[in-house]
């Protein structure tokens, strides 16, 4: 049972921003991930869809030796949690939407909280009643910021553009004269443009991400099931599974996993 994968999944590449604080913070563990490349963004379709190509991603990991899966998408775990932990209730599944919201309330000293997310995301309200649930006095402000995702995937973190796409999401949230003390940046692909986001809101403001208080909760459920790592045996070994271009998850991948990826772990799959 300890040697069996940790399995992940997202829309596409943005998920790999969770596997690798996992990485940081389970370094000796094996893990597969499974981007569906050829269908993102989910952020934008509709419920009935999202909880679809959510069952189909579970479906594909579930061939694989799974001690854990983690939905590595804001968007899947606002919408569809409760359908796959219904589909499959013998396996743990963790979200990414309440660590993210945990973050955020651990965070804030004014209560004011907002998150930036995809449509579905926001739609779905899940931050909302996330933060809500820990901090019932808290006020959350959503903003929907769908062009994050595909700026992401395209390298433009950084600079001129992406700072004028931040302010073009953001200025209303600023202008505000109870302003937040916290943003969460709720879309695994945003934490690629924490930089550009930082710059246009200022030093005040803290902005954080799901992905640090993710890893620390999967490692506090495989101590707490006795699901660790038997160290003694071969481990840390990552595979890579995508619906699209093999050679494309690697070049748009690699930035968001802070490290090289090895095409031949790559493998193209059909849903
Ligand atoms: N990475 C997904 C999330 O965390 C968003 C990308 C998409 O729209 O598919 O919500």
């Amino acid at each position: 049972m300890h040697n069996k994968l940790i399995g992940l999944f997202d829309s596409g590449v943005g998920g790999l921003t969770v596997l690798k604080a996992l990485k940081n913070t389970l370094p000796n563990e094996n893990y597969i991930y499974l981007g569906d490349t050829a269908r993102l963004p989910y952020g934008t379709k509709s419920k009935e869809t999202i909880i679809r190509y959510a069952l189909q991603c579970t479906e594909k990991l579930m061939e694989y030796d799974l001690k854990i899966l983690v939905v590595a998408c804001n968007t899947v775990s606002s919408i569809a949690l409760p359908y796959i932990k219904d589909k499959y209730p013998h396996i743990e599944v963790i979200g990414v939407v309440e660590p993210g919201a945990e973050a955020a309330c651990n965070e804030t000293k004014n209560n004011i909280i907002a998150v930036l997310a995809t449509e579905s995301t926001i739609k779905g309200k899940a931050y909302e009643n996330a933060i809500l649930k820990i901090k019932p006095t808290a006020t959350v402000i959503g903003k929907a910021c769908p062009l994050f995702v595909g700026m992401a995937e395209e390298g433009i973190i950084k600079g001129e553009l992406a700072e004028a796409m931040a302010k073009h999401y953001l200025h209303e949230i600023l202008l505000k004269t109870q302003k937040p003390d916290t943003i969460v940046l709720g879309c695994t692909h945003f934490p690629l443009l924490k930089e550009a986001i930082q710059h246009i809101v200022g030093n005040a403001i803290h902005l954080v991400d799901s992905a640090q208080t993710t890893a620390q909760k999967v490692q506090k459920l495989l101590k707490e099931k006795k699901l660790s790592l038997d160290v003694t045996l071969p481990h840390a070994t990552m595979h890579f599974l995508t619906t699209d271009d093999v050679a494309k998850f690697k070049a748009i991948g690699e930035p968001f996993l802070g490290i090289s990826l090895d095409k031949s772990n790559v493998e193209l799959v059909d849903l």
